[in-house]
Order: C-alpha cells, then structure tokens, then sequence
C-alpha cells in the first residue's frame, strides 16, 4: 500500500479595479455598500488621514458604527513587520471577525502594510483598496502582493493576497507633491513604452501639464493616463499574478538595475528615478544592438527631461550593471530576460547574458552618461562587498 496521497485544490480569485468618485459630496457609497454591515478598519498615513481619512471614515462611520479608523505613522523605512503587528492589534482592539473588511486607504506603503495585516489577520480577511498615490493608483494598489522590509532586504516578506475591489479615484492625486507625480509617470512611462504607444503619447502630449500644476483629476488626460495605465498593467498582470507562470514579465522593464541602483544609494535615489535610469539604459542596450532605432531612443529620453526623469547615475557602475544581470536570472528561472524596448509600444527580451556583452554595457553607459552630460566616462569599480541585494516588487 502506497503511503502517499496528492492534495489538489484550486482557488479561484476575482477582484474589481473601478474608476470611482470618492470625493464628492454622499458620493462615499461605492466603499459603504463594500463595507455594507461589515465590521471594518480603515488605515492611513497621518498626511493622508488629514486631507481625506478622517472625512471618508466619518462618512462611513454615520452609517456603520462598527468602521474604526487606524492612522500609522509610515514610511519606506518602517515598511516592516512592527507596522503590520500594529494593524492586526488594532483589527483585534476592534473586534475584527472572519467577515470583517480591512481598507487601506493611501500610497503604496500603507496598502502594502494593510495587504500584509489581512492576509495574516484570522488566515485571511477581506481588504478594500483606496490608494491615493499615482503609483498607487497604476502599480502598487492593482496588485496581489503586499510585502515589507526585513532587515534591510527591501520587501523581503510578503504576500500574494488579492483585495475584493480597488478603487480608484484621481482626484486623490490633486494634493499629491510634484516628485510623487514624477514618480508615477516613471511606472506608467514602462508600461507604455512596452505595450502602449498611444499611452505614450498622451504622456507625450500633456506632459508639460502633467508636471507644472497639481493634477486634476477632473481632466480628461488624467483620468485616461491614470486608467489606460491600469488596463495595462492588469492586462500584464493577470495571465501571471502569481508569478508563476512565467519568468519572462514585460512588467519588469526599468527593474533590472534599478534595485542595485537604489541600494547602491542607500535608498536616496527614489525607486522611480532608478527605474527611469535603468529603462534608459535598457533602451540605450536596444539601441546598441541594433534593435531600436536612435530617433525613438531620442523620443523616449526627450519625455524623461520634460519630466524630470534622469537618466544616468555615476552609481550605475559597469560592475553594478553586471551583477544585475547575473541576480536578474537567479530571480528570472536562469535567463536575465532583459525587457528591451523595440520601439515606442513594444519590447522583447535579450534572454541571455551573452547576448550583451561588456564592451556593449560600456557603450550604453557612456553614451547616457554623455546624454545626462557627464564628462566623466562609467568608471569600474572592483568588487569589495556582495553584489547589491535585490528584490522583485
Ligand atoms: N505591492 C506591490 O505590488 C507594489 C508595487 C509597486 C510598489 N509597491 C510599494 O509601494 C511603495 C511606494 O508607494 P508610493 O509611491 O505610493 O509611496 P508612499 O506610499 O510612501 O506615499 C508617498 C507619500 O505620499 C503621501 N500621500 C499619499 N497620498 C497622497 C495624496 N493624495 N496627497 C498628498 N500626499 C499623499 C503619503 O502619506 C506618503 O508620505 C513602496 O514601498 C513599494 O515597495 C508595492
Ligand atoms: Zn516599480
């Protein structure tokens, strides 16, 4: 008799992304009739607690007293395991049960925390997403995954945990800072460049007005940036949300290099930014093997200056770009697929190291750090510590 027996099961998910109006007068419902009759704790940063939480968990609170309201004091850095144990102690103070609902209502830093909390909290509660960020509003909050920081390894622990709905408002993005706006267009700038040209226009088009004044989230070009980006994103996302399907994620543009450029900088460079430093330099590799032409290489990097997007680091060093490469297929089943673009909207992968060599990384770098005005060519650097650590968001 065989003493062995395969467990099978499957689980299906299915969440909402939804365009909704959560700012207006009464127009709260879309999240009260989510929340219904349920027991519920929203979470916010202090900032965005004072411009929209407070006002939000009041409104909820008149028709469901049993909505708590927790504000984290968050930030990258204490992205970690003491703020999700403080959710989850604030989830128990308030009595949250099996049915009960977690919202989080805020940048990618607190969904990522709220994610974690529920899916800890009684094995798995429900959470309601409200992100408030651009790179919420397009990345961070569309997701499955939820992670934190642990012990200097950025998202190092995390979860795949789908929320029931997310929705999406741009009129959030109105108070958001300028940098932050810059931030977001680096995500959306990657997934037009890999499968939306007209996504890239429209950057193209507005992105004078993107960058110069608070963005209103009533305007037409917002509220189609903000969701042509989301289809984009899901579209890539959902054929793979486990990430276990394939290693080849079109989704990985600008995320090559840019973690070992990020730590390289002790974090002063913010993930945006590294992730436009590293799309450029993907782009100038396209370039150098033939695969893209100069004219569209030159429009791309034309849009990161009107953004205010760099596009060199003198940290990107030749022995930084190769260990990239070489933890890119530790993580990407043991090819790099580097994401290159081919054209504005389209992109395929160089799948092995060999097929971009040193003499060519050299050239790419120079001819960005000649781009972003440097005088100084790439310098090598001998290796003294590990490689920089890098982890997949
Ligand atoms: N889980 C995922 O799939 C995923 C994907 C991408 C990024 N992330 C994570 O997301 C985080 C970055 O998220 P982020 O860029 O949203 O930053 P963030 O969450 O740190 O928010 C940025 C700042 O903006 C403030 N803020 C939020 N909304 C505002 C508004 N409407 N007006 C004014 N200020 C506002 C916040 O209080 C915060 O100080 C990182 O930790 C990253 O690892 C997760
Ligand atoms: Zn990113």
């Amino acid at each position: 008799m065989s003493h062995c027996r395969v467990v099978q099961a499957t689980r299906q998910i299915g969440y909402e992304v939804h365009m909704a109006e959560l700012l207006r007068d009464g127009s709260s419902s879309g999240l009260m009739h989510r929340v219904a009759e349920r027991r519920a704790l929203m979470v916010c940063s202090p900032t965005v607690a004072r411009l929209y939480g407070e006002a939000l968990h009041r409104e909820l609170a008149r028709e469901n007293p049993a909505v708590s309201f927790l504000v984290l004091q968050v930030s990258e850095a204490t992205k970690t395991m003491d703020q999700v144990a403080a959710v989850c102690r604030a989830a128990l103070e308030a009595k949250l049960d099996r049915r009960a609902v977690l919202i989080s209502v805020g940048g990618g830093v607190i969904s990522d925390i709220v994610t974690m909390a529920a899916s800890w909290i009684r094995r798995g509660i429900d959470h309601l997403r409200v992100p408030t960020t651009l790179v919420g509003q397009v990345d961070a909050g569309i997701g499955i995954k939820g992670a934190v920081n642990f012990e200097s390894k950025k998202n190092y622990i995390g979860v795949f945990h789908p929320p029931s709905a997310v929705l999406v408002d741009p009129r959030f993005l109105h108070s958001l800072p300028a940098r932050h706006v810059r931030f977001g267009l680096s995500e959306i700038i990657k997934i037009a460049l890999v499968r939306d040209a007209a996504l890239f226009h429209l950057v193209e088009q507005h992105a004078d007005e993107f960058m110069s004044a608070p963005l209103d989230g009533e305007r037409a070009p917002v509220r189609e940036l903000v969701w042509r980006s989301i289809l984009g994103m899901v579209d890539e996302l959902q054929p793979n949300l486990y990430e276990d399907r394939t290693y080849e994620r079109l989704v990985d543009f600008g995320h090559t290099f840019s973690p070992a450029l990020e730590s390289a900088s002790a974090y002063v460079i913010h993930h945006g930014d590294a992730v436009a430093i590293d799309m450029a330099l993907s782009s100038a590799i396209a370039t150098h093997c033939g695969l893209l032409s100069p004219d569209q290489f030159e429009r791309m990097l034309a849009v990161f200056k009107r953004i205010g997007l760099p596009t060199w680091s003198p940290l990107l060093t030749l022995e930084r770009v190769e260990c990239s490469l070489t933890e890119a297929a530790r993580h990407r089943g043991g090819c790099v697929n580097l994401v290159v673009p081919t054209a504005v909207g389209r992109a395929e992968f160089l799948r092995q190291q060999t097929e971009i060599p040193t003499s060519l990384l050299e050239s790419a770098l120079a001819r960005n750090a000649a781009g972003a005005g440097s005088k100084m060519p790439p310098r090598v650097f001998r290796r003294s510590s590990p490689p920089a650590e890098t982890a997949s968001l």
